[in-house]
């Protein structure tokens, strides 16, 4: 999608750091934005921020991404207030950090909730209606490093990561099955992303400080490499170049899986 003044962006978990920064890059292009979130409060001072700094008009709207009515309602009052939407970024995001064994049902509900079915929430509620305007959209889906890098790096997030794999399975699948009907789809996989790296000094969440030297980028920094895979109709919007590493990590363990299976057993036979 090349075209962004004047059309409607809706953006959930935005009033979050990463929302803010994209609700931000979309309006500098001109876009006006639908600024959703579970906290209305956090979603009304970003739409205020918003329309005062770049002069377009912003709406907040508060949402549970996890609840499939709260989503259809905030497509319902994007489409009243503006007509059509040519951007939603499923963006919001929340995380247990417990060690596997001490999860319960309801930790892994709580952020499936968020992360996988408020994706896919979003995309039930605004495809439809982006099909039925007539295509030229995009919906950029948010998952993680922690959705294409090495699992073992990150045991106390379990729940995370498997939400973030199946947002990039969700979005794998989905891009091809609808790209005739003129609906693009992204899926962004920042590393970690603060407001200031230069002064963040920890939470470490990650086994060793070092990580963070090469994986640590601002909110403005990200939200560019949105814009632009947005501009170029990118696949995987990758900001962390140092995410490279990882992802070799892991095709490296799927490809270890082939060779110890290439001891044990004769290859099939291939038709
Ligand atoms: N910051 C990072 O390092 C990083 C790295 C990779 C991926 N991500 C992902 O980016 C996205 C944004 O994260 P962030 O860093 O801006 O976090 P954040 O906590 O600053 O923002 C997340 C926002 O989502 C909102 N939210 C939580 N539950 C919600 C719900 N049920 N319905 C609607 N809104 C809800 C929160 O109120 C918050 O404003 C998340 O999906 C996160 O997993 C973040």
């Amino acid at each position: 999608m090349d075209h962004f003044e004047g059309r409607a962006a809706v953006i959930t978990g935005g009033g979050g750091l990463l929302g803010r920064g994209m609700a931000n890059r979309f309006a500098a292009a001109g876009m006006h934005i639908v600024v959703s979130d579970i906290d209305g409060e956090k979603a009304a001072a970003v739409a205020e921020q918003v329309a005062s700094d770049h002069g377009v008009r912003a709406l907040a709207v508060a949402t549970d991404v996890s609840d499939p009515e709260s989503v259809d309602a905030l497509a319902a009052r994007a489409y009243a207030e503006f007509g059509s939407v040519h951007l939603l970024c499923n963006n919001a995001g929340a995380a247990v950090l417990r060690p596997f064994a001490e999860l319960t049902r309801d930790d892994w509900d709580r952020v499936l909730g968020v992360q996988f079915h408020g994706v896919l929430n979003g995309v039930l509620a605004f495809l439809p209606r982006m099909i039925g305007q007539g295509g030229d959209a995009h919906i950029v889906n948010t998952s993680s490093m922690s959705g294409v890098g090495l699992a073992s790096l990150r045991s106390l997030n379990a729940p995370y990561v498997t939400a973030k794999f199946a947002v990039v399975g969700l979005s794998e699948v989905m891009a091809p099955a609808v790209a005739d009907a003129g609906i693009g789809v992204s899926v962004l996989c920042p590393g970690f992303t603060v407001t200031d790296p230069a002064g963040f000094d920890g939470p470490w969440s990650m086994p060793s400080a070092a990580w963070y030297e090469h994986n640590l980028l601002g909110t403005e920094a990200v939200a560019d490499e949105v814009f632009e895979g947005v501009r170029e109709g990118r696949l995987h919007i990758f900001p962390h170049r140092a995410g490279l590493g990882e992802v070799e990590g892991r095709h490296e363990l799927l490809l270890e899986g082939f060779r110890q299976a290439a001891r044990t057993s004769p290859p099939m036979e291939q038709d």
